[in-house]
């Protein structure tokens, strides 16, 4: 790998700051498992409601239990009127992460949670209502229509492309969500994760907890990767005409979207999952360009750094061929690690106590305040 610093130091990088049962990231398995099943089995044999039953409730559902979860959240999906008018009122010009992050926090006005012993129903109705939020929003600013949340879909991935293009998505369309949800669902102590579960640590609301995540996700650094990522690979025409753009980046020690990871060393075991899908796609879609330069992307930084695609580099191919905006890319993002963030803060306020490290002092020596006149 590219790099041999030590994992202490800068970015909490190696240090335990808890405990969890929800994942094991480069440690067991494939390298990602949630609740001990590898998230490639997962990706394989379930859809996405039966991993967000999994992470949120603690096992997964038996088939009357899934359909029974699946319901629920049918019902969940309607836009309060409140929220649709708020929503109405954001400029075409916001970010969609911006606009995730304010209806999860108009939402929590409207129906605020009181109690935790309410918790679990507060997540079901976020889950729910996330592809709708998005995609009200972006319809309205640009359509200029209110659209239906009615969709009649069975799951959530389904329920958001069809609420977009206004028609039921192909079946492999909907299978594809349904991986890529399952994906990006969970992942322990990363950055978002870890700000919801500071959040969680003050007994703040729930709202509190899922806005703060979302708008720690919305950085490039982070889930806003795979946006980053298309931006990058739709500037180049060819294979060839990436490889030289890489070379150059490189030689100007830019950063390469969608590679490198924080945890994982030698491969994110969700790439060669999403590559897959979005090979299928490309052939779909008669792909001559996006798919070959993602490609050469993934061999150009093996050999010039010993880098890797993580989850978010063939995500952006991905969704590209099912048609999916580029700035709606982090919002489906959003749609799937609310379940894995919300885990996080059931666990924290079942163990909790207030997470507040301390911090190596680099200020000037102690001194006293002088006079006004006196200062420079
Ligand atoms: N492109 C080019 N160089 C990269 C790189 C990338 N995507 N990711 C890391 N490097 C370089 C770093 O600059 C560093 O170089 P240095 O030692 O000369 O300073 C070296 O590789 C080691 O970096 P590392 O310590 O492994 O990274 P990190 O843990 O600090 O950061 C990321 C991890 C994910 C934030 C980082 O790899 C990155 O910014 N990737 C691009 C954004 C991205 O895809 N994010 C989504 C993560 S799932």
């Amino acid at each position: 790998m590219a790099s041999d610093k030590k994992l202490t130091g800068a970015g909490l990088r190696g240090q335990v700051a808890g405990q969890t049962a929800l994942c094991t990231v480069g440690t067991q398995g494939s390298g990602l498992n949630y609740r001990g099943y590898d998230v490639d089995d997962l990706a394989d044999n379930c859809i996405f409601e039966e991993v967000a039953y999994l992470i949120l409730k603690g096992r997964l559902p038996n088939q009357s239990e899934l359909d029974g979860y699946q319901q629920k959240l049918s019902q969940l999906r309607t836009l309060p009127d409140a929220l649709k008018q708020g929503l109405e009122l954001i400029p075409a010009s916001a970010h969609p992460m911006d606009v995730m992050r304010t209806g999860v926090s108009l939402l929590g006005n409207i129906e605020q949670e009181n109690d935790f012993s309410e918790q679990e129903d507060h997540v079901d109705r976020i889950l729910a209502l996330l592809p709708a939020i998005v995609v009200y929003w972006y319809r309205f600013t640009r359509d200029g229509i209110q659209t239906s949340t009615d969709t009649n879909a069975e799951t959530i991935g389904g329920h958001f492309l069809h609420m977009l293009h206004g028609e039921k998505p192909t079946q492999l369309h909907e299978q594809v969500m349904n991986v890529s949800l399952i994906l990006y669902a969970e992942h322990e102590f990363n950055a978002s994760t870890f700000n919801g579960r500071v959040a969680a640590s003050t007994l703040t609301d729930i709202h509190s907890v899922i806005t703060g995540a979302i708008g720690t996700l919305r950085g490039p650094l982070h889930g806003g990767a795979n946006e980053a990522a298309m931006e990058m690979i739709e500037q180049w025409s060819s294979a060839d005409e990436a490889e030289q753009a890489i070379l150059e980046k490189l030689s100007k020690k830019e950063l390469i979207m969608g590679f490198g990871h924080a945890v994982y060393k030698e491969r994110d075991p969700r790439n060669a999952i999403i590559k897959k899908w979005s090979e299928k796609l490309a052939n779909e879609v008669g792909d001559k360009t996006l798919y070959p330069v993602s490609v050469r992307c993934e061999e150009v930084m093996k050999r010039e750094k010993g880098m890797f695609c993580n989850a978010d580099f063939f995500h952006a191919s991905a969704y590209n061929f099912m048609g999916i905006p580029t700035g709606l890319f982090t919002p489906i993002f959003v749609m799937s690690r609310v379940t894995g963030w919300a885990a996080h803060a059931f666990e924290q306020r079942a163990n909790n106590r207030i997470i507040r490290p301390s911090a190596e002092y680099i200020g000037p020596e102690h001194r006293k305040v002088p006079p006004i006149q006196e200062r420079a």
